[in-house]
């Protein structure tokens, strides 16, 4: 039995990387899944790539009017938005005494405004349209502790935990469920970015920090995309009915890794 069959998600920043391991689960299991990003020729390359059910929508998620019309294609198109992952965020690093207004206030843009915004949209059609939704925020390891050289990317991410629970606990009266998936160090484009970024603050060859980081995982290596695609596609099904607020953690770093 598909567990999402007829269901209709729309997955932020699903162009590359987790979103779109998460979109290709969720047409496994039999919804439609719109490919929002920012970057849309990718966007149409991964729902062309993906087949049937998926299509690419463009979405600036720092931006209200595209979030409002990524909500209104989707619901065009489908008849009413039932899931929303909340996957599109940026990364950067750099010691507190060298963060910038900019880096800060990118960050923020996406990762705070950018999810607070776009479930707003997505509540709004899901209360209008009466048959309750799930909503699943995209947190992080990071949002749980603080680590050296990356206070802004860590402190985003603890508002998107602190958002899950307040939005849980607001829109749980609509049927409405609102979750959230804490990662911790998945391979893929998004850590080749971070590795490059450790590798300049910290003096490290390149591949260094996602070796170190995946020694200090229980599993003794980094997550894949597709380690995570069993707890969304829980968290958008039926079974999670009765799970509201919570951030589910897959899994933690045993020890903070500093740079040699
Ligand atoms: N990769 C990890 O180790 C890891 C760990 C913990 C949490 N996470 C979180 O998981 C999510 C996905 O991570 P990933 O590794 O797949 O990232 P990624 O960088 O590979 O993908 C992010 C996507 O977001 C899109 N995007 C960027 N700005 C956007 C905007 N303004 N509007 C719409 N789309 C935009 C990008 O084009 C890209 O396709 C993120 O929220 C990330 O913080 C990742």
């Amino acid at each position: 039995m598909q567990r999402l069959q007829g269901k209709s998600a729309l997955i932020t920043g699903a162009a590359r990387g987790i979103g779109k391991a998460f979109a290709a689960a969720y047409l496994a299991e039999g919804a439609m899944v719109a490919i929002g990003d920012i970057n849309i020729e990718a966007a149409e390359r991964t729902a062309g790539e993906l087949g049937e059910g998926a299509y690419a929508v463009k979405l600036d998620v720092t931006d209200l009017a595209s979030i409002e019309a990524a909500v209104k294609a989707v619901d065009d198109r489908t008849g009413g938005i039932d899931i929303l992952i909340n996957n599109a965020a940026l990364f950067d690093l750099a010691p507190i005494v060298e963060v910038t207004k900019e880096s800060y206030e990118r960050l923020y843009a996406v990762n705070v405004f950018g999810t607070l915004f776009t479930l707003q949209s997505a509540a709004r059609s899901m209360i209008a349209r009466g048959k309750g939704g799930k909503i699943i925020n995209m947190a992080s390891q990071a949002g749980r502790r603080g680590e050296a050289l990356v206070a802004v990317y860590c402190s985003t991410k603890a508002a998107v935990i602190s958002i899950t629970q307040s939005a849980g606990l607001d829109l749980i009266k609509h049927g409405i469920n609102v979750n959230a998936i804490a990662p911790g160090v998945v391979d893929g484009e998004h850590w080749d970015h971070v590795d490059s970024l450790f590798a300049r603050y910290e003096n490290l060859p390149i591949g260094e920090k996602k070796r170190q980081v995946g020694k200090v995982v229980p599993f003794g290596r980094m997550a894949t995309p597709a380690d995570l695609t069993g707890m969304a596609v829980f968290l958008a099904s039926s079974e999670a009915d009765y799970i509201v607020a919570q951030p589910m953690q897959i899994h933690r770093l045993e020890a903070v890794v500093r740079g040699t």
